[in-house]
């Protein structure tokens, strides 16, 4: 017999849109039968999991329709699918759990609403470049399989010189239309102190419309706004974000499980990692990442099936010269 907190489990994470979180209590209930000694059963369920997320998968690689942007918008827009997910990410605890309580908001954000509360959904994420601020939109857009629209701000400037402020109402009036993660990428050109710069009457009129914007913004969708300059953000700014996240260059312990992951479908038998990672020291994410994938290739062209600590330190020593230059 199912037990009731099963039921209720399922009958939440049906509610809540969790497939995830159901086909695990499924799993879960496949457990309890088995211990049951009811195997027969237990190997039923099972199977229907497997069928499930199997189905599940041949869905999500078909690409799902959607409006691509038309007209204005699509040039100041890019749409995309993002198949990223959390897990991909190698991430320190803290920071991973905000961002997973990000996305607990957001697909339980009708019990939110429900006591008169909104989950959160305007996020600030600071940090060098290659720390992974891009990689994180993307993750949270796959995560709530929600579409990734990227609006590049130097380009939105520049381009639309004099208008930017009513292009950018077109942005926030699309987000009310379209539910998605809209990402703001190098921030910082909109987000720049007026005074410095020299085009000084065209950049407050957008940071101030910027601004309002954001802080009229009642839509569902998520506003995600990176930057590698915080410094130059105005402090107005940072209150009207529900979250401000920092990334920070990877400590050893990430570069290691970076590189791990990167190369888990090698040999590397034998590799001394700390050795190896001790001489990452002050490369980002993206050039771990990068390291890691250069030794992969030297050892495929090398018909070798091992990387050896000499094609990854080889890379790494690449990377930090050309970092360096
Ligand atoms: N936490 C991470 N775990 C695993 N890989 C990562 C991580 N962060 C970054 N990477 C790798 O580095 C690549 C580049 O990262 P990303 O584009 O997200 O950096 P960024 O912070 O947006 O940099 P920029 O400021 O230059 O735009 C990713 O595509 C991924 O391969
Ligand atoms: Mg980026």
């Amino acid at each position: 017999m199912i037990a009731s907190k099963h039921l209720i489990a399922l009958l939440r994470s049906h509610i809540d849109g969790d497939n995830e979180q159901f086909l695990s209590v499924a799993m879960q209930v496949a457990a309890h039968e088995a211990r049951q000694g009811h195997g027969n059963l237990a190997q039923q369920l099972r199977d229907l999991v497997d069928e499930a997320r199997s189905l599940k998968q041949s869905r999500s690689s078909r690409p799902v329709p959607f409006a691509q942007p038309k007209g204005d918008l699509a040039a100041l827009i890019s749409a995309s699918y993002s198949e990223t997910r959390l897990s991909s990410m190698v991430l320190p605890t803290a920071l991973e759990q905000r961002l997973k309580r990000i996305i607990t908001e957001q697909r339980q954000q009708h019990r939110l609403v429900e006591h008169g509360l909104h989950p959160r959904r305007k996020i600030l994420l600071i940090g060098p470049p290659g720390s992974g601020k891009t990689m994180t939109a993307a993750a949270l857009a796959g995560e709530l399989t929600l579409p990734l629209f990227t609006v590049v701000f130097d380009s939105l400037i520049t381009r639309f010189m004099g208008e930017t402020a009513s292009k950018l109402r077109l942005v926030f009036d699309a987000m009310l239309q379209t539910r998605g993660v809209y990402f703001f990428d190098e921030f910082d050109a909109i987000g720049a102190r007026r005074a410095e710069r020299n085009d000084v009457g065209e950049i407050r009129r957008v940071l101030n419309s910027f601004l309002q914007f954001l802080e009229n913004d009642n839509s569902e969708s998520l506003i995600i706004a990176a930057t590698n300059h915080p410094e130059l953000l105005d402090p107005a700014l940072f209150r009207r974000f529900d979250d401000v996240i920092h990334y920070d260059l990877p400590n050893p312990s990430i570069a290691s499980s970076i590189l791990k992951a990167r190369l888990s479908g090698f040999d590397t038998k034998g590799m001394q990692w700390k050795d190896v990672v001790k001489e990452t020291s002050g490369l980002s994410q993206a050039e771990v990442s990068r390291a890691a994938d250069e030794a992969a290739k030297r050892a495929i062209l090398a018909e070798r099936t091992k990387v050896t600590r000499d094609d990854l330190l080889g890379a790494i020593a690449e990377r930090k010269a050309s970092t360096e230059r």
